[in-house]
């Protein structure tokens, strides 16, 4: 198991528009004992309501919604995008409706306030400040309804308070 070190939001300096949107991500959280994941790319950190915050995006039709809607936290968990890019594609093409995913994939859930992943590389807890529906009425450029929701369910957003931030100890 990787050996990991909690560090304060201030001391965070990925770049995190290639970690998100090049990396991706795994949005987690646990209902009645249940623990469901799925792979996003869409979302960020920064200060809300003097607080640091992280934020995604879900649509409505995803089972993790579920799991994040019933509880008091979430996760997003970085793992190293090379050596698993075939998990984090599954992860983000099959439903935890359908299958046991993240057994199926073989990745090992961290118990917390949030669950995350053994194989992760970066872990962030957040606790759940606001959930932001997005819809078609919000838009100010329209083109974005046509190409993200054109016969598809709209994103909430969900605000997290950031209440751990983990990464892997480097060698010294
Ligand atoms: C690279 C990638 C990025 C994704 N980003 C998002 C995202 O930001 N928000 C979202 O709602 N779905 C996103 N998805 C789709 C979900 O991961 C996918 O629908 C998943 O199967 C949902 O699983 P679930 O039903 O178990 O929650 C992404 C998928 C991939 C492959």
């Amino acid at each position: 198991m990787k050996e990991m070190t909690e560090i304060k939001p201030e001391e965070f300096n990925e770049n995190v528009f290639d970690l998100i949107g090049k990396e991706w991500m795994l949005i987690s959280a646990e209902k009645e004992k249940q623990v469901n994941t799925m792979t996003a790319s869409w979302g960020g950190f920064g200060q809300l309501w003097n607080q640091s915050v992280a934020f995604c995006f879900i649509r409505q039709t995803r089972f993790t919604k579920v799991f994040v809607d019933g509880s008091k936290f979430f996760s997003l968990s970085f793992l190293d995008h090379a050596k698993y890019s075939k998990q984090l594609a599954y992860l983000g093409t099959i439903s935890g409706r359908d299958e046991d995913k993240i057994h199926k994939e073989g990745l090992h859930v961290v118990e917390g306030k949030a669950p995350y992943f053994e194989e992760a590389k970066i872990v962030i807890i957040c606790q759940k400040l606001a959930r932001v529906p997005i819809r078609g009425k919000d838009f100010i450029d329209q083109t974005i309804q046509e190409k993200w929701y054109d016969g598809d369910s709209y994103h909430d957003m969900y605000v997290g308070k950031i209440v751990k931030i983990l990464v892997e100890k480097k060698p010294e």
